[in-house]
């Protein structure tokens, strides 16, 4: 029960690691209010998380949008009293390609919902924390972005997920002094509707990473778990790579 009574915002809680994420931080004793476009989804992995004894409730939208990242803040308030951290989890990746082909619309799009979203989302949930004296903020990166890897046709995504990490050191700076511990996780290629299910893609990207293997969602979800639990009382500003070697492969 490493979150119990502790109420966390889980973004991209329809799917894949966020989705796991929610499950997860449930089972740990969290209340849980879950994020993402699809408010169907939402609600059903909500209905199973109250079914197993949980606590959860839901505020769909996008995370691109300021009033959206407010309303999650806002949904802890009023079904939770509050909130004490966030897995900040949403993403896409966009039309993969060169970027001499790259519509301005993809770059904005990437950009909007990996990056923007991240300080929309911080902007709303500090000032929550610090009222609380303090919290836990843990946001999604990427292998790509960092070591890359050897994925090709990704700049928008690549400069998302860096931009992201400048973005989490700067807030760990900061908000250390208030008690708020800002962290990311940097997942390599993990088995969630982002990796796809052609078999030979998978492949590829799998014959990438040293451990010959994408993550299973649940994998990642145990990373972000250890970064918003006390277990993590003293990390704050890391890149946190889960990525099976990805990042230190010899080329
Ligand atoms: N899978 C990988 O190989 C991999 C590797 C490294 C990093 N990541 C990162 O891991 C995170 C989770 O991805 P995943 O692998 O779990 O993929 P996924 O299964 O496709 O899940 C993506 C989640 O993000 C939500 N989302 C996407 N755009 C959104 C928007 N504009 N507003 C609100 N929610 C939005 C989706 O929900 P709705 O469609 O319902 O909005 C969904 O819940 C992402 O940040 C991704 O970049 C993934």
């Amino acid at each position: 029960m490493r979150l119990k009574d502790k109420t966390i915002i889980v973004t991209g809680a329809s799917s894949g690691i966020g989705a796991a994420a929610a499950r997860l931080f449930a089972q740990e004793g969290a209340n849980v209010v879950l994020g993402a476009r699809r408010a169907d989804t939402l609600r059903e992995i909500a209905g199973e998380i109250e079914a197993s004894g949980g606590h959860a409730a839901c505020a769909a939208g996008d995370v691109g949008d300021p009033s959206v990242a407010s309303a999650l803040v806002d949904t802890a308030m009023a079904q939770f009293g509050g909130m004490n951290g966030a897995f900040n989890n949403a993403g896409m990746v966009g039309d993969m390609g060169p970027v001499t082909d790259m519509t301005d619309q993809t770059w904005s799009d990437v950009i909007q919902t990996n990056l923007t979203s991240a300080f929309l989302a911080a902007r709303a949930q500090i000032p929550a924390l610090v009222k609380r004296g303090g919290g836990a903020l843990v946001f999604t990166g990427s292998f790509v972005g960092v070591s890359n890897g050897g994925m090709p046709g990704m700049a928008a995504y690549a400069a998302s997920k860096a931009g992201l990490v400048g973005l989490v050191q700067s807030l760990a700076i900061d908000w250390a002094g208030q008690g708020i511990r800002v962290n990311a996780v940097l997942p390599g290629g993990t088995r969630t509707a982002m990796a796809g299910d052609d078999p030979d893609t998978i492949d590829f990207v799998a014959g990438l990473h040293p451990m010959k293997r994408l993550a299973n969602p649940e994998e990642i979800a145990r990373a972000a778990l250890f970064l918003l639990s006390d277990e993590a009382s003293f990390v704050t500003g890391a890149p946190l790579i889960a990525d099976g070697g990805m990042s230190v492969r010899m080329l």
